[in-house]
């Protein structure tokens, strides 16, 4: 008995010695030996099932084609990735299936956390309006800890497009009009939803979205074609996916749109000779939903297997839902159309994240419902999305200091379709859940938890958002007579941005602006709130309001944040990310364009100059506008030098100053302009900002610097070059508030 016993403990013992020298063996194995032992073992089929992407089995993102038995699928390995599935027990469940392939190699899962999760925050252009990088890094860690703890890898986010085209709907994705601003927003974004390391368990894996120049869409339309130099690729649309990819960022997604005729699913020149050989991308490429299909619609594939073949070679590693790689690669590949090696480049692309999310040590270290639970109603991360919309709402009149609301109101009437409206805050690209109506803090509420005790408030919805039916107006304008204050919540529904809602007519829907016409008459002092995705064009309003609240959708504590203004428990501080136009003739309106050779004097002159005969060029609001309850005087910028060489630095120094009777953060933006270049330069770029918080009197020197290589641009040869000349270097509050001074590049 004795010896059996001992035997027993000496192979126990020998189990133990050698499972912890494979645990160790393996770990000392790279992450790229890792990948290649599993490649090793793989057949073709399920090699190029790690290249196919399907939507969960509910929800879908985009059209959805037949259907596909896709635990079946699951079991046979020929799916490397899922969307649309969430929660530790479904991505438990389809994890499982995946497992029972012969390779059990483990699924990722892939979601829409744009702006939250279960806490929904600011709409991206929103947060953008904010500033504040901090804040938006901030809010990506909250939506990935949430998000990671419902079992999602990866988010389709941050999505960095720039737009000038507020008739595109998925302006209300990305952070507006500027590439040094999308920038960094686009890095901070990265930051957060990655965390510290990709394989800590609140990591989500960003995408860089949508690559590329997707927010250039002619006519704002949706999907439509891109056509621009590539100069102007350079020097614009691609910063933002550059700074994402410098910032890390695990994956990119390709856009739907083609630039210059080519696709940009099969866009060589952008996925390979850009993304790959010139700022050296380490992750790997999805297409978006379809878009490796939609190459035959575009007229560019003849059918599925050449729109495969396309978007392989060209870069592209993962197919989402077209199908087309898992139905045509094998034949590619056995009929010598593709060579494997292309394959086996993209499975070790996708592998070696699944390695590094760790989830080949434990494909469901993601699965935790205990962990789930405990985010799932995180009481600190309603406290931060409070805060980063407050931070993003746009102050942009307040005649006689209507605003903030002082102590003597005693009756707020409070009007508009969007009042007491719920979900709407949420904004596109967010999330509904059950309990929604009693967590979402509607503006109604949000104002009555502020003042319900001090002021009697009124209620009429007045009309709808969309409907032509002024029936309500009665009602709105009897209440309006009875408060000593009207504030007015107006604009469009959540879902008039977004995905697939480009707007030819971005005027305030409906009668809503008839509605602010007949309770503007009643005389009585009027605060407009505008929800919206994109800006809006609202001339009369904006002539005939006392104070205007720009509030886009705020998400899960809008209705608190908004109070926190209306009340001055915050100084507003928001600053807008896109210019506002005066019509949608005016589109694009952009205030870093190009001077021309006939530029008008002035908003008068007509006379042969690049102007229109029926309104100025300028826009309603300009980029970086936003307006505060207190006042700030901004020195004359004080150079070191006049004179610049590659190497030195010009510092500028500016005194800011709280010349008002509140405590207030002005954004203190710096421009500069190359007044003579091989290629015509914008009148202003955008080259720093500073945030400053400064209590009523308080005053505060700020220094920036420029460099030489600051002033570069792409040139005709597409060289990144500065050229030697004069500079102009602005500082100010908005590019309609600036001072400059000139200096020399030597
Ligand atoms: C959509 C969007 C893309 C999104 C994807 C998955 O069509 O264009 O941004 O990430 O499909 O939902």
């Amino acid at each position: 008995m004795k010896n059996t016993y001992s035997r027993i403990v000496v192979f126990l013992m020998t189990c133990i010695v050698m499972l912890s020298a494979g645990t160790i063996y393996a770990q000392q194995l790279t992450i790229d030996q890792r990948v290649d032992s599993v490649l090793k073992l793989m057949t073709l089929d399920e090699k190029i099932g790690q290249l196919n992407q399907y939507s969960g089995f509910e929800e879908a993102t985009g059209p959805v084609t037949e259907e596909a038995d896709k635990p079946e699928q699951l079991r046979k390995g020929m799916i490397g990735s899922m969307l649309n599935v969430t929660g530790a027990v479904k991505t438990r469940q389809a994890q499982e299936m995946a497992l029972q392939s012969r390779l059990k190699i483990p699924l990722l899962f892939g979601q829409d956390v744009i702006h939250g999760y279960r806490t929904i925050f600011p709409i991206p252009l929103a947060e953008a309006a904010s500033w504040d990088l901090e804040a938006i890094e901030l809010s990506a860690r909250v939506a990935a800890t949430e998000a990671s703890a419902a079992g999602v890898h990866w988010t389709f986010a941050p999505m960095v497009d720039i737009s000038r085209d507020p008739r595109w709907g998925r302006v209300m994705e990305g952070a507006g009009e500027d590439p040094y601003l999308g920038s960094l927003v686009a890095a901070a974004r990265v930051k957060g939803f990655q965390g510290n390391c990709l394989g800590n368990t609140d990591a989500l894996m960003a995408c860089g979205k949508h690559f590329a120049a997707y927010g250039a869409a002619v006519g704002g339309r949706d999907y439509n074609s891109v056509d621009m130099s590539l100069q102007q690729l350079h020097n614009v649309y691609l910063k933002p996916y550059k700074a994402a990819v410098d910032a890390g960022v695990a994956t990119m997604m390709t856009s739907f749109n083609d630039i210059n005729g080519i696709p940009a699913t099969a866009h060589k020149y952008i996925l390979r000779k850009v993304l790959r050989d010139k700022w050296n991308f380490q992750g790997f490429v999805l297409s978006d939903w379809g878009s490796v299909g939609e190459m035959i619609n575009h007229g560019y594939s003849a059918g599925e297997a050449d729109a495969a073949k396309a978007a392989l070679l060209a870069g592209c590693d993962m197919d989402m839902e077209s199908r087309c790689y898992i139905k045509n690669m094998k034949s590619l590949v056995l009929s010598g159309a593709i060579s494997e090696d292309v394959i086996d480049e993209s499975v070790r692309l996708i592998l070696r994240k699944k390695f590094e999310m760790g989830l080949f040590d434990d494909p469901f270290r993601f699965c935790n419902e205990e962990r789930e639970k405990q985010q799932w109603d995180n009481r600190a991360h309603r406290d931060i999305a409070r805060n980063m919309a407050r931070k993003s709402i746009v102050l942009l009149k307040n005649d006689k200091e209507l605003l903030p609301l002082k102590e003597n109101v005693k009756t707020i009437a409070m009007i508009g379709p969007l009042v007491k409206a719920v979900g709407e805050n949420n904004g596109f690209w967010s999330y509904s859940w059950p309990d929604d109506s009693v967590r979402i803090v509607t503006q109604w509420q949000g104002i009555l938890n502020r003042a319900g005790n001090q002021a009697n408030l009124l209620y009429a919805k007045g009309c709808g958002i969309t409907e032509p039916d002024s029936s309500g107006f009665k009602e709105a304008v009897e209440i309006a007579m009875k408060a000593d204050v009207v504030i007015m919540s107006v604009g469009e529904s959540a879902n008039m941005s977004g995905e697939a809602k480009s707007r030819s007519n971005i005027q305030l829907p409906g009668v809503q602006e008839e509605l602010i016409k007949a309770v503007y008459a009643t005389g009585k002092p009027l605060v407009i709130i505008i929800n919206a995705g994109r800006p809006l064009v609202f001339n009369w309003t904006a002539d005939h309001a006392h104070a205007i609240l720009y509030t886009w959708w705020l998400g899960t504590e809008a209705g608190n944040a908004i109070a926190d203004v209306v009340f001055g428990d915050y100084n507003p501080s928001g600053k807008l990310p896109m210019s506002f136009p005066r019509s949608e003739g005016q589109i694009p309106v952009y205030y870093s364009y190009f001077n021309t050779g006939r530029p008008p004097k002035d908003e008068n002159d007509l006379n042969y100059v690049s102007a229109y005969i029926d309104m100025p060029n300028s826009p309603r609001f300009p980029f970086g506008y936003g307006l505060s309850y207190t006042s700030f005087s901004i020195s004359e910028p004080v150079l070191n030098t006049t004179n610049i060489t590659a190497g030195e630095e010009l510092i500028i120094k500016v005194t800011v100053s709280n010349t008002g009777n509140a405590d207030g953060t002005e954004t203190i933006q710096l421009y500069f302009r190359d007044k003579v270049g091989s290629l015509v330069r914008p009148v202003k770029q955008l080259a720093g900002f500073q945030q400053v918080f400064l209590r009523k009197g308080e005053s505060r020197t700020l220094t920036f610097t420029l460099t030489e290589k600051d002033l570069r641009f792409y040139n005709e040869n597409l060289e990144f070059v500065s050229e030697p000349g004069e500079f102009d270097v602005f500082v100010g509050n908005s590019p309609d508030n600036l001072k400059g001074k000139g200096f020399v590049l030597d």
